[in-house]
């Protein structure tokens, strides 16, 4: 079935399938084990080695950073980029670098690049350790519909619950993350305060229309959505203004 396409989309996007279903999980609230595991992992450092086409991929975008010297916006799981490509057109004087593993999503472009806008193919795992070894300091981090991954047993596999977190901390910036499943994002609220990064969690308005395809399929099929935003001193985010 497709859905109606009342999402605020333009009329020449290929139709979204209103089937999504919503996430089902064991769990009722945060996982018993988060904060022990979150405490645990930022006591020492994951020292997994990084492959060798990530630190490639890493390099070439490294050096389009330092070339730019623009404030930069990370979006982690860009999945086929659509958040990337909008959040360039919406920041025009910052550098985006939209970051997949997935080749297949990236190549799935829709629209214009902007020229201050980069996609790369990247295991974050990887990345989010070189950049911080390369000392990047953020403006902005997005994590949108990141994998819920919403067996209890998956709890490792949640970015905010792996070795890995405190790499993403590290990077700074303002933080946003997108779920169709509060909990994921209870959850990160928790692992963020626990790193000295206060967050709110409130329904989603996307009053500028879906930022990524997986927001636009989850709002066809009438799921409520949920934004995590870290309270700082980068103001109100103007991401949902009406363009
Ligand atoms: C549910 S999709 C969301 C994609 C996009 N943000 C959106 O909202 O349309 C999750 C994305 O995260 C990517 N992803 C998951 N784990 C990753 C990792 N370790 N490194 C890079 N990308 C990853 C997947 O390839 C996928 O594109």
């Amino acid at each position: 079935m497709t859905a109606r396409n009342d999402a605020g989309q333009s009329g020449h996007e290929p139709p979204v399938e209103g089937n999504s279903r919503p996430v089902t999980s064991s769990q009722t609230g945060p996982h018993d084990s988060l904060r022990e595991r979150v405490a645990r992992h930022a006591q020492g450092r994951f020292d997994k080695p990084i492959a060798d086409y990530n630190r490639e991929a890493f390099e070439l975008v490294n050096r389009r950073v330092i070339e730019a010297g623009l404030p930069l916006i990370l979006d982690s799981g860009c999945g086929t980029g659509d958040s990337s490509r909008e959040l360039a057109r919406r920041y025009p004087d910052h550098l985006v670098v939209g970051v997949d593993r997935s080749a297949d999503r990236l190549s799935r472009q829709r629209s214009e690049t902007p020229t201050n806008c980069i996609l790369v193919r990247a295991d974050l795992l990887d990345f989010w350790r070189l950049a911080r070894q390369a000392g990047w300091r953020l403006s902005r981090h997005y994590l949108l519909y990141p994998n819920p991954e919403p067996k209890a047993r998956h709890l490792k596999r949640r970015f905010h619950a792996h070795p890995v977190f405190p790499d993403f901390v590290a990077l700074g910036g303002h933080i946003e993350s997108r779920s169709n499943w509060r909990i994921y994002l209870e959850e990160m609220a928790i692992a963020l305060a626990f790193h000295g990064r206060e967050a709110q969690l409130r329904p989603l308005e996307p009053q500028g229309g879906p930022l990524t395809l997986f927001e636009r399929k989850y709002h066809a099929s009438g799921q409520r959505l949920w934004q995590l935003e870290t309270v700082d001193t980068a103001g109100p985010s103007p991401d949902n203004a009406v363009d």
